[in-house]
């Protein structure tokens, strides 16, 4: 059986985000007789890794050995979905996952919204709900590394560059 935390529709999706209405919204899908398209989220781990990796495609993101993507989302603190909802049909069109120390400090990964469904909110809203559900444990301080394109989309949610002159560094294999 499949529990999703969210369940709102695509034009409202930012406002709910926003006034905080994430409080459990237990839905099961076998009951969804809606006939509008509606956006759900979920934390649910057991997510088809086929799936996401043709969404990942759909941005022209490198493809991943599978069984390392699966590794990946097991050991992830959260794991952020996304689907549109017609009746009983779901179609991935978000992804997001974040590890965490489950303390302190977690790091957002993974970042992607269907290029079909861009430019409507979608990934800010999906954003704040992984954000409230990182608040929601505890942890404060909620790190990423954003591409140049994005750095704008990532601000606008409150992420700031290189606080206090901090410069993120990285170690490549030869
Ligand atoms: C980045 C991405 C997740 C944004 O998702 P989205 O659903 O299109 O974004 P939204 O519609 O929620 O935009 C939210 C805000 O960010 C802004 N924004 C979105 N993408 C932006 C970009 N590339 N550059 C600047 N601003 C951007 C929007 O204008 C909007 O501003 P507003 O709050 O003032 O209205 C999506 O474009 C994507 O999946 N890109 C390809 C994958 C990628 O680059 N991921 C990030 C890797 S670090």
């Amino acid at each position: 059986m499949v529990f999703w935390k969210k369940l709102f529709s695509s034009s409202d999706a930012v406002n709910a985000a926003e006034s905080t209405r994430l409080k459990e919204d237990l839905f099961n899908l076998e009951n969804n007789d809606s006939s509008q398209p509606q956006i759900i989220f979920s934390t649910e781990k057991d997510i088809d890794f086929y799936e996401l990796e043709e969404l990942c495609d759909r941005v022209g993101w490198a493809r991943r050995p599978l069984r390392k993507v699966k590794k990946a989302i097991e050991h992830s603190f959260l794991v952020v979905s996304m689907w549109e909802v017609t009746g009983k049909k779901r179609r991935l069109i978000g992804f997001a996952r974040a590890t965490s120390d489950h303390a302190f400090n977690a790091t957002i990964w993974d970042v992607v919204v269907d290029p079909k469904f861009q430019s409507r909110g979608l990934g800010k809203a999906m954003m704040k709900y992984a954000i409230a559900q990182l608040r929601s444990a505890d942890i404060s301080n909620i790190t990423l590394f954003a591409d140049p394109q994005v750095i704008k989309f990532y601000q606008r949610l409150g992420f700031i560059l290189d606080p206090e002159g901090i410069k993120g560094m990285f170690w490549y294999p030869d």
